[in-house]
């Protein structure tokens, strides 16, 4: 495992437990080639596949074609303007107006452990945990030094990359594209596998084959967003839940991306991750670095289960921080869908009250307690509590809940402000605007300018103040609008390309802060729903508000695609009302809580005015939670069938590391005349072991029910579920 250089090939191997990746430097220009990933290979003589020794050859043996050597060679980080008309990584524009830019290797550094990137999510791990290569190069003409750098994990099949880009000149620069990586591969009849949705229907899977040309996904809405996801995976056409090669590509950023694969005229693929180069732009003076945010490289030659695994645990182990990463979160009760905006501190008590009975564990007020904020039509900015609906004040609620024996959290969306508020009357200019040009509203709300520090110091101090004013030890960080309108009153004009970039670094830095002076904050954060959940926040909380759409036959589909590559622990998911309140679907009670068990857990009702079979069914299902949330929020995660793909029943299982504890569910969506049983088979089981059905007398090999199967008699009605729960004997 690890890392090594290889003096006589000039090639540095990358070995995780089960892949490789393999540079080569090449020619005398010493230009960086990628030669290999995938399959782990224990011998280091694979420079032969840059295909150095066929036409068009190396610039020193054939300089006349250098312009088609370079539009093939395998570039382990492409550059603009220099003959490689693939998709580039790096373009800048010099004093004098140039675009183009070569890199040559330099040096390089290998050592144990992983850097932090400064003001940057990124994955972590100790010495004994992983290995980094810090490969240095350089544009000899613009002095411009750029490290790529590679962190490899001991125990798993991940490599992260991210790149450092320093203006070694006496002039300034201007960085007009910065991406974090570039992968080059032969074909292997590739297909592409993409998460796309909107507002309720995040994260939706969408395969297709690779062909020529440029085909990804991207965001300019300045957060990863509803619509894309910073996400995508390689397969092998014949690639599986099971089986086939993947390669996923996952950015731990909160903005702008682009994801883009290529297949090109030697019908090799070029993929590409980074920052959307559209209104990007970064100056850098002399001595200045720009550092790109991180990509998480995983491989898998046992189809998407196993990369989804390998993601779970790199999440859970290497990016989420914080009391709460390996810990049981509380059971919440969160009143938006209760009230929305018509509540008071009597309404939010009796619930409370109710909830505390019922075993549940935490009381969330939502949106509308601040300011004269009555609808979403008016008052971020002015966090101060409206004591008219909060009567007696905040600390007041918040001791009469934890009276109760509950714990208290609290809404906020901090990056805003309305056109209708204090703030804005007070500070217009504080708002992300293009003087002159009508700003777009969107939920009548504009965005703060987190690229000013007086504004970030306003938001934090506002957010400080009501969190030490009584017992809160929760918050929810709500983002409901995309950036438009790019445009800052205080950068100089030559910045205004850094602003979707600068704002993504204040958020960052806001919650940096939070979470260094309330460490013993959990911190959810969400977007409209799911609109930013993406490893760059993951880094700052350790659960993110999936979806707006609480429907559990929705949900289905949306923790699908969220779970193929974030842990469970980290899906914020809830029981609610019914008929439900974006699509008027009545599902059972029951049905409700086996889908909110896959996620965080918790409820968003009236607790007061379910009917009463609900509430009665509440004790259960916390008792339920309690039972299973280890095995949730630690085991691995097997999708067993895909709602989404056969459209009549979805089922997925958790299974302990020790193979001895398995839970699966399965939810009919559909139910079917005249059907027998239907077969599931089981995964990730002990073959050599015996596992019992819990309330049962039924005891079955593991190899029987992985390779035989389990019959799961079927149920009468739609939107049926049930819990399985098999033990090792
Ligand atoms: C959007 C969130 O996703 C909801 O859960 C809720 O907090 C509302 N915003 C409040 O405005």
């Amino acid at each position: 495992m690890g890392i090594k250089y290889y003096e006589s090939e000039r090639a540095f191997k990358l070995d995780t437990p089960q892949s490789t990746y393999m540079i080569g430097i090449v020619d005398e220009e010493d230009f960086i080639g990628h030669i290999y990933y995938g399959k782990r290979i224990e011998d280091y003589h694979l420079s032969y596949l840059l295909r150095t020794n066929e036409g068009p050859y190396v610039p020193s043996k054939n300089n006349r074609d250098r312009g088609s050597f370079l539009d093939c060679f395998p570039m382990e980080y492409s550059t603009h303007g220099i003959g490689d008309f693939r998709e580039s990584c790096l373009s800048v524009k010099t004093s004098k107006g140039h675009s183009a830019c070569s890199l040559a290797y330099v040096d390089h550094t290998i050592y144990k452990g992983k850097k932090t990137l400064e003001g940057l999510p990124a994955t972590f791990g100790k010495d004994n945990e992983c290995t980094t290569l810090e490969l240095i190069c350089r544009d000899k003409l613009l002095q411009l030094e750029v490290v790529l750098s590679y962190t490899v994990f001991e125990n798993l099949d991940v490599i992260t990359r991210s790149t450092k880009i320093t203006n070694k000149h006496t002039e300034n620069i201007t960085l007009t594209k910065a991406l974090s990586v570039c992968l080059d591969m032969d074909n292997k009849d590739f297909e592409l596998l993409t998460l796309h949705g909107s507002w309720a229907r995040e994260r939706h899977m969408q395969r297709r084959r690779v062909g020529y040309g440029k085909q990804g996904t991207s965001s300019i809405r300045g957060e990863s967003s509803h619509q894309d996801h910073p996400f995508m995976a390689l397969l092998t056409a014949d690639a599986t839940e099971d089986r086939g090669e993947v390669y996923g590509f996952h950015f731990v950023y909160s903005g702008n991306f682009m994801a883009q694969v290529e297949c090109n005229q030697f019908d090799t693929v070029r993929a590409v991750m980074g920052i959307e180069p559209t209104d990007f732009s970064w100056q850098l003076e002399e001595q200045a670095s720009f550092t790109t945010p991180e990509v998480v490289m995983v491989y898998s030659a046992e189809g998407l289960g196993k990369m989804s695994r390998t993601l779970h645990d790199l999440y859970r182990n290497h990016l989420i921080r914080g009391i709460y990463k390996d810990k049981k979160r509380p059971i919440l009760i969160n009143n938006w869908e209760a009230t929305y905006f018509d509540f008071d501190t009597d309404k939010l008590l009796a619930i409370a009250r109710e909830a505390s009975a019922l075993g549940i564990e935490m009381l969330v007020m939502d949106d509308g307690w601040f300011g004269t904020r009555s609808s979403d039509n008016c008052a971020l900015g002015d966090w101060q509590v409206n004591e008219e609906k909060i009567k007696g004040g905040l600390k007041y609620l918040v001791d009469e809940v934890n009276k109760l024996g509950m714990a208290f959290g609290i809404w906020f969306e901090p990056e805003m402000i309305s056109p209708d508020s204090d703030l804005y009357r007070v500070h217009p200019d504080w708002a992300i605007a293009v003087p002159n040009r009508e700003g777009t509203l969107c939920r009548n709300q504009y965005v703060l300018d987190l690229s000013r520090k007086e504004v970030r110091d306003y938001v934090y101090e506002c957010l400080r103040k009501v969190l030490s004013s009584a017992n809160i030890t929760y918050v929810k960080w709500d983002m409901n609008r995309p950036l438009t309108n790019i445009g800052s009153y205080y950068l100089e004009a030559n910045q205004q390309g850094e602003l979707y970039h600068r704002y993504v670094l204040g958020v960052y830095e806001l919650q940096q802060r939070l979470i260094d002076e309330f460490p013993e904050l959990l911190l959810e954060n969400c977007s409209g729903g799911g609109a930013r959940f993406d490893p760059g926040m993951l880094y700052y909380s350790p659960q993110i508000w999936c979806s707006d759409d609480t429907d559990a036959i929705e949900r289905l589909k949306i923790q699908e695609g969220t779970a193929l590559i974030y842990p469970l622990s980290a899906i914020g998911a809830h029981v609610s009302d019914c008929p439900n309140h974006t699509v008027g679907r009545t599902t059972p009670f029951e049905t409700r809580g086996y889908v909110a068990l896959l996620g965080t857990f918790g409820y968003e009702l009236d607790v007061t005015r379910i009917p009463e079979e609900d509430r009665a069914m509440i004790p259960q299902q916390v008792a339920m939670y309690h039972k299973y949330n280890d095995l949730v929020r630690q085991g691995d995660y097997y999708r067993i069938a895909s709602y989404s793909q056969n459209h009549m029943y979805d089922c997925w299982s958790v299974v302990s590391k020790d193979k001895k504890e398995v839970l699966v569910t399965f939810v009919q969506v559909m139910a079917r005349p005249n059907y027998r049983s239907r077969r599931i088979y089981l995964k990730g089981l002990d073959t050599k072991a015996f596992y019992r059905i819990e309330g049962s007398e039924e005891v079955y090999a593991g190899d029987a029910l992985m390779y035989g199967g389990l019959n799961i008699q079927s149920i009468f009605g739609d939107f049926k579920g049930q819990l399985i729960h098999l033990i090792a004997e």
